[in-house]
């Protein structure tokens, strides 16, 4: 079982009395990941992959490791695969803009992605006459897959999907969704950012050709994030920001790219945050992944019970435990969310989101709550004893309407 004892200690902000039920938008960093960082900053900050001093050598070997404990965390097959971002949306980003699209060609989606899985492929199909199909979810943003089988034809170029819903928390048959797509020759992106930091990702068991995720919502810094490019795709996938460190030869007219990932990374990297990223991995492969998805179902099991049970609060998302991730999204009735949101921390230092989480198509045509909901998130750090004040101060909230 997971020490949450122990692991509460390494997060300095926990000492402050909060209740921090707010990890899908960003999660805590512990201290062993703000020291990981500092060492490069005090003990060999110089840049990477350009100088043969002994400083940058270190600097480049740290990067590298990194990169390999990324590579390891989602079973790639090789250190090229793993592309350091800035985040989740610049990942997505750079597949819309790497691909050669031609008019005409499919992107298959769905209406409940966040706005980094679904604007960028609005952008796309008004620049490049793609055309767009959102597949709809049930009420509980659970999919038949047969509606895939359906909207994914031989037009098709990219199926671009949610592994967990920001908001609803359900996830998506993703294995599936792949086999469907690869047998009409359609690539898969997965927007991973809910599913890498909270259960065991496997990229090779779930066959995507590309996956992006955020460092920042895995107890990493800001400023770094991840594109797993399929082997295959590292050479037609085209690089949208080119400059130095991405060529192999250049002249005066023309270049020639060099080889991945350093061809997808112009400039110098992020490279504290690449190693800090490093370091949120290995904190999170000490206590294990599988083990953080079982304590975070126990605590979701508790929320979603005792938020139910309150009679004027409307919970959403997926009923059976066993279909949704440690995200949960209410609201109470006769009240806005982000009133409920200043109420929770003000009374009781609770932190939540609330409004429409980058997800306004989901709230206005799948839930009908254009003006948002309450978003409770949970991770590694939060205990039993937080979530049942959390219910009992959303309780104590409903009375007032009452
Ligand atoms: C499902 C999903 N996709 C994409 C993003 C965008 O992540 P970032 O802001 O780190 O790019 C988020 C962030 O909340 C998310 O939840």
């Amino acid at each position: 079982m997971l020490d949450v004892v122990n692991i509460r200690n390494d997060f300095q902000i926990l000492k402050t009395g909060v209740i921090y039920l707010d990890s899908a938008a960003s999660s805590l960093t512990p201290e062993p990941v703000i020291e990981k960082m500092l060492e490069f900053y005090r003990g060999y900050r110089a840049n990477v992959e350009r100088g043969i001093h002994r400083l940058s050598q270190k600097a480049s070997d740290e990067l590298l490791k990194a990169r390999r404990k990324v590579q390891s965390l989602i079973n790639a097959g090789s250190d090229s695969e793993i592309i350091f971002t800035k985040n989740t949306t610049e990942g997505i980003n750079s597949v819309a803009n790497g691909i050669e699209w031609n008019k005409g060609d499919k992107v298959v989606t769905t209406l409940l992605e966040h706005h980094s899985n679904l604007v960028v492929w609005q952008r796309a199909a008004r620049r490049s006459g793609l055309k767009l199909e959102l597949v709809q979810p049930d009420k509980e943003g659970l999919f038949n897959i047969g509606d895939f089988e359906r909207a994914i034809d031989e037009k098709t170029r990219l199926v671009a999907v949610a592994h967990v819903s920001n908001v609803l928390g359900s996830l998506l048959p993703v294995k599936e969704i792949t086999k469907i797509a690869h047998t009409r020759g359609a690539e898969v992106l997965v927007d991973a950012a809910q599913s890498v930091p909270h259960m065991p990702v496997d990229v090779r068991a779930l066959g995507c050709d590309y996956l992006a995720f955020s460092g920042h919502k895995m107890l990493g810094p800001t400023g770094i994030g991840v594109l797993f490019v399929g082997e295959g795709l590292l050479k037609s996938l085209e690089p949208f920001c080119v400059g130095g460190g991405t060529i192999e030869e250049g002249g005066l007219e023309d270049y020639e790219l060099g080889p991945s990932p350093a061809r997808f990374e112009a400039g110098t990297p992020p490279i504290a945050e690449a190693i800090g990223l490093g370091g949120a991995v290995d904190y999170i492969s000490k206590i294990g992944l599988g083990e953080i998805e079982k304590h975070e179902r126990g605590l979701m099991e508790k929320m979603y019970s005792g938020l139910s049970g309150i009679s004027n609060v409307e919970v959403y998302g997926p009923s059976d435990p066993k279909k949704r991730a440690g995200i949960l999204s209410f609201n109470v009735e006769g009240m806005g969310p982000h009133d409920v949101a200043a109420i929770l921390d003000n009374t009781a230092k609770i932190m939540v989101r609330s409004g429409q989480h980058c997800a306004m198509p989901l709230h206005t045509k799948l839930l009908n709550r254009p003006n948002g909901t309450v978003r409770a998130s949970i991770y590694v750090y939060n205990t039993k004893e937080e979530i049942e004040k959390f219910i009992a101060t959303v309780d104590e909230i409903s009375r007032t309407l009452a």
